[in-house]
């Protein structure tokens, strides 16, 4: 699907309510697949990647339904499934569930789509084969297949800081005797730590490093927050629209994932946390963002994972931010649904923006007029087509969007909700 995005003058106006959070929906079906009874999930996110963890879920054995909330009944053990398991486009499902999935009496295939078969999947497979697992891939990438095998132990170092890798092997160590620990360089998200210490596991942290033994989860009402990476285009859009004031609602907090927030401070950005609370474990609050004169600045080494998805729209502001941004640390975004330091840079050049790739981010020169008049392209990446568009809003002339339907991913709601603060 085509999308034409036209410039929008008169400024982002309005309040918001932010959808259901991604990455804490996948957790919240898979782990109340694993606790026995049932389990209620307030606000499942209603993209497509959360949807391909609860159908692999059901395929499993365990019974979910929706009735206003998501309700699962599970017997807290999995059975074997008939079929392939289709992760779709989503890396989260498939790397969770090498996890869940190596420990088991029984053989299954994981398959994702054309963007999520190239994605590397070594990284999970590795510490997996270190924990006794058998598993076979293409070379380290999907299909995986994964036989049955009883798991021990390990204290895994990462280099890659990554809640992907960090949540498959601590979903791996709930099954084994004795205690499993993973360290990484940077602490990256922590929902699955969150989560399995509000249900009950066996879980600590003590800096970069997590440790879990074997826990029987207990089934509990989770209420997801809304997503800050959801919240990061309407954020950027408010800042770079002049006369815009915006107020986004019920966002979640989690210190491991705002690092969009720190960065737009540090660039002069006006931002406001109003209401924090905490829900089911997790920091929440509204956040209030008006038009700003910005700055560039420096992005690199810790923050990296805080933010590592809202890098691309990061880079829509920092067009419209005076000075030199550089990106750094952020070489695994070549790896993610599709390279993004090329994409990002490629795409938005047509529009004019002074941008250039380096191996392991950009650089970015503003403030630029954005001229737009192009047609961009998104590679399949629901990250790509929301950057894109939220560039658009500011671009002299419409830019045509080629693959706008990938949104539906992580944020069926994206337009409409754009449409409710500009119209
Ligand atoms: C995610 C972790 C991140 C992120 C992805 C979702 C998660 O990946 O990019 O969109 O839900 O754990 P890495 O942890 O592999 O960087």
């Amino acid at each position: 699907m085509n999308k034409i995005v036209k410039k929008f003058a008169k400024g982002l106006r309005g309040g918001i309510t932010i959808p259901s959070d991604k990455s804490i929906s996948h957790r919240a079906v898979m782990l109340a697949s694993l606790a026995c009874g049932k389990s209620v999930i307030k606000n499942f996110s209603g993209g497509q990647d959360p949807k391909s963890s609860l159908e692999i879920c059901k395929a499993l054995g365990v019974n979910a339904e929706f009735n206003g909330d998501l309700t699962v009944y599970s017997r807290g053990i999995l059975s074997a499934p008939k079929a392939n398991l289709d992760c779709g486009n989503s890396g989260t499902t498939m790397r969770f569930m090498c996890g869940i999935l190596a420990g088991q009496g029984f053989n299954s295939v994981l398959v994702g789509d054309e963007s999520l078969s190239k994605r590397p999947m070594k990284r999970v497979i590795d510490p997996l084969t270190l924990m006794g697992a058998k598993i076979q891939s293409n070379d380290g990438k999907a299909p995986i297949e994964i036989f049955p095998q009883e798991l021990n132990a390990i204290n895994y170092t990462s280099k890659l800081s990554s809640a992907q890798v960090k949540s498959c092997i601590l979903l791996a160590g709930l099954n084994c005797e004795g205690k499993t620990s993973f360290t990484e360089p940077y602490v990256s998200r922590d929902h699955t730590e969150r989560m399995l210490k509000f249900m009950g596991a066996d879980i600590s942290v003590k800096e970069n490093t997590v440790t879990v033994g074997k826990s029987v989860l207990e089934p509990r009402t989770i209420e997801i927050c809304g997503d800050i990476s959801s919240a990061a285009y309407f954020i950027v859009a408010a800042l770079i629209v002049p006369n815009s004031e915006i107020i986004l609602k019920n966002v979640g907090l989690n210190p491991t994932r705002t690092g969009i927030l720190k960065v737009v401070q540090k660039m002069g950005g006006n931002i406001e946390i109003l209401d924090k609370r905490t829900v089911s474990g997790e920091e929440v609050g509204d956040i209030k963002v008006c038009y700003s004169e910005l700055k560039s600045c420096t992005i690199e080494g810790e923050i990296i994972p805080q933010l590592i998805d809202e890098l691309p729209v990061i880079a829509v502001l920092a067009t419209q931010a005076e000075g030199t941004t550089v990106v750094k640390d952020a070489q695994d975004l070549r790896n993610k649904e599709s390279d993004r330091i090329k994409a990002v840079v490629t795409e938005l050049k047509k529009s004019g923006a002074n941008i250039e790739e380096t191996q392991d981010g950009f650089v970015i020169e503003g403030k630029t007029e954005l001229k737009g008049g192009c047609t961009v392209e998104t590679y399949h990446d629901h990250r790509l087509a929301m950057s894109l568009y939220t560039a658009g809003l500011i671009c002299q002339e419409p830019i045509e969007i080629n693959g706008f339907e990938w949104v539906n991913i992580s944020f069926p709601e994206f337009e409409m909700l754009f449409n409710n603060l500009i119209l």
